[in-house]
């Protein structure tokens, strides 16, 4: 399964990478773009073209994408269908606000027919964070509370409401977070604050802090806890299976909203549509982004039925958001998932990474804990096994080698992350792997001599 694209992968053929047109291209463009990410300071390379999971830079280099962008070309770099899909509306008709259309219905009563539960109520935004803003709007109007609770290292935008959900420090410069914002911590199985006697981690201790938290940390008016399923920014951390049902059932018991932000996880990306249909959890109020379009910017916020009429109280509707392009986009997007079966591919794909980095930790000092949930992956380097330090310069060196041997990616620090696209084909997934592990092993070698 997996689509093959044409031609030898990678192939570098600039004597150093990034090339020369690559160097002249981003020293033109920052001597006035500013704010790059540290990826982009680290590799500076500048990109032509994209097909499938072949990424193409000025200078003729092509590299594996294992990256999709950040997280959203999740089938791959100009599907004709999705592209074709968004030409049409391109020459028929970009926009009439919230108007109704033939393509935002079809895409509405798509969406009710796959997600699961209740899940029945839509708007349509631009950004995942203005997706992740509606959603918390909604759990106020819908409770008439207004407190949120989030978890550490949780990641949900870059405007003030996510913002204060989120490991503030980072993105906020000088901020503070939004009267009525908590943090809590969740269980991350690598660095575990509460554990059972055999040493892994006790899930049950953290819903009883949040239990002690929610009657003695707040006000007593939690609209919603808002998490992300697996937190993606954090460093593709995936809490442990019984955590999401046994938080839900302490929302119910508190008369307290679930929202999960999927900006990152859905559409495909762990191998379902929802990353908390692998727990059989649905959440009240769900926030959809990157993959849903593929490439085109369209979110979306679903909520449970009986939360729906919250939208008129809202303000719910936006400049850009359920366009008729980007509706397109979205429809042509779960087309594709559901015809090229790409959800049972994205599982295989687990299988393989899986199988991959299965001897990761005994082979390499520097590796602590390897972690996969369909195609989102993440590898975390660290200075000492038991300490668990994290290794920040092998995850810059890592990351830089990788590029040049031709693997387009977005490691974070000592995280290497990867999101590789979830039509690539097991070969191909096996090469990226292969030279995500050739690079840890130069590393090891030149940092620990
Ligand atoms: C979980 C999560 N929520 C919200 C956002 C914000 O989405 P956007 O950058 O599209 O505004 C992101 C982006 O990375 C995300 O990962």
């Amino acid at each position: 399964m997996g689509r093959k694209e044409e031609g030898l992968i990678p192939e570098i053929v600039s004597a150093v990478v990034p090339g020369p047109k690559s160097v002249e291209y981003h020293n033109r463009c920052t001597k006035y773009f500013k704010g790059l990410s540290e990826q982009v300071k680290l590799f500076p390379v500048a990109f032509e073209s994209g097909k499938g999971y072949v990424l193409t830079d000025v200078d003729g280099n092509r590299y594996i994408d294992f990256s999709s962008g950040i997280y959203v070309t999740t089938l791959g770099h100009c599907h004709p269908k999705i592209s074709e899909a968004v030409a049409k509306y391109a020459g028929q008709l970009m926009n009439c606000h919230d108007f109704t259309t033939e393509i935002k219905m079809r895409l509405v009563e798509k969406l009710a027919a796959i997600l699961p539960g209740d899940l029945k109520g839509f708007q349509l935004y631009d950004c995942g964070t203005a997706a992740v803003e509606a959603g918390l709007r909604i759990c106020r109007a819908a409770t008439g509370k207004h407190e949120l609770v989030s978890g550490f290292y949780d990641f949900h935008g870059k405007t003030y409401g996510g913002v204060s959900l989120g490991h503030i420090r980072s993105t906020a410069y000088g901020a503070t977070r939004a009267p009525g914002s908590h943090m809590v911590p969740r269980p991350d199985p690598y660095r575990p604050i509460w554990t059972k006697a055999d040493g892994t981690i006790d899930t049950d201790k953290y819903i009883e802090f949040y239990e002690i938290y929610l009657d003695r940390g707040t006000v007593g008016s939690v609209a919603a806890f808002v998490l992300e399923p697996i937190q993606g920014w954090g460093g593709s951390i995936i809490p442990p299976d019984d955590f999401f049902p046994k938080l839900k059932s302490l929302c119910e018991r508190k008369n307290i909203l679930l929202m999960a932000d999927e900006v990152l996880t859905s559409w495909g990306r762990t191998g379902k549509w929802l990353c908390m249909e692998h727990w059989n959890v649905v959440p009240d109020v769900v926030s959809i982004g990157k993959g849903f379009g593929n490439g085109f910017p369209v979110t979306c916020v679903a909520v449970r039925e009986k939360y729906a009429k919250s939208f008129e109280s809202i303000s719910a509707s936006s400049s850009y958001g359920g366009n008729p392009m980007a509706c397109a986009a979205a429809l042509a997007s779960t087309e594709v998932i559901e015809e090229e079966n790409l959800l049972e591919h994205a599982q295989h794909l687990e299988k393989v990474f899986r199988k991959k980095m299965a001897d990761w930790t005994t082979k390499y000092q520097i590796v602590g804990d390897c972690r996969v949930k369909g195609c989102l992956l993440g590898v975390e380097l660290v200075k000492d096994k038991k300490t668990k330090e994290p290794f920040d310069a092998a995850g810059k060196m890592v990351y830089q080698k990788a590029f040049r041997k031709g693997l387009a990616w977005i490691p974070a620090g000592h995280i290497l992350r990867m999101s590789p696209p979830i039509i690539m084909p097991e070969e191909i997934a096996i090469k990226g792997m292969d030279i995500i592990e050739e690079s840890i092993a130069e590393t090891e070698k030149e940092l620990l001599k």
